[in-house]
């Protein structure tokens, strides 16, 4: 099982990578290939808007330091998510990656027909660390919930800690680690995702 980790904290060490390397521990103790990028290391730019993916090309015409992350998409079997909520949302390294993956749809994605590149039925897991209570915020879900989808990615499984302020806040939140270890195991079994996120009102 190959697994591609992207961490879109500027913390290192801290909540989410901290619940994120619980959830890659197990995965590999059961064997798993594990590539990790942490985004706020790369030098890139967010999508330039140019088209260049709708028009002639399969991929991002960006050459940067996200190049090799969008690429190595396409053989990962799991992708893992951390991100700590910033402001009601991701962080803005994550949207800027989020944005890069435009490149992942087709020119007739809008159509809802053939819309993505990458092979589907990919496993998502989105770890998220917010200093809020763990109920709010679930309108960012249903967002990437539903891009990721687009992408082609399965419904997602969610490692979620609310309450988290400081970065070692995590450290007497055991049960969020053990949760990210079940998630892992559920992930490993290949089950469905047992997190419900409501889909998001496109009309
Ligand atoms: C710029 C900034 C904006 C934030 N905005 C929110 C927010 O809107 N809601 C929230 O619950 N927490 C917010 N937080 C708190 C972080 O989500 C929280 O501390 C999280 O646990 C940090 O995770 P990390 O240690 O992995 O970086 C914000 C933190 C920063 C630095």
């Amino acid at each position: 099982m190959k697994i591609t980790a992207i961490f879109g904290s500027p913390v290192s060490k801290g909540n989410t990578e901290t619940m994120a390397e619980a959830f890659l521990a197990e995965c590999a103790a059961a064997g798993a290939d594990i590539t990790r990028w942490r985004l706020n290391e790369l030098d890139y730019k967010g999508c330039s808007g140019c088209m260049g993916c709708k028009t002639g090309h399969e991929e991002c015409v960006l050459r940067d330091g996200l190049t090799p992350v969008l690429r190595g998409l396409h053989s990962a079997d799991v992708v893992v998510i951390a991100t700590p909520v910033y402001f009601f949302d991701v962080t803005s390294q994550l949207k800027g990656f989020i944005d890069r993956g435009f490149s992942f749809l087709t020119p007739q994605w809008y159509k809802k027909k053939d819309m993505g590149r990458l092979k589907p039925g990919k496993e998502l897991v989105f770890v998220v660390a917010q200093s809020g209570a763990e109920r709010v915020f679930h309108d960012m879900l249903q967002r990437y919930s539903a891009i990721f989808t687009a992408f082609g990615f399965k419904p997602l499984h969610l490692v979620r800690g609310g309450r988290l302020r400081g970065p070692s806040d995590i450290a007497s939140r055991p049960e969020l680690l053990v949760l990210a270890r079940e998630k892992a195991r559920l992930v490993i079994a290949g089950a469905p995702s047992g997190d419900r996120i409501p889909e998001y009102n496109l009309d």
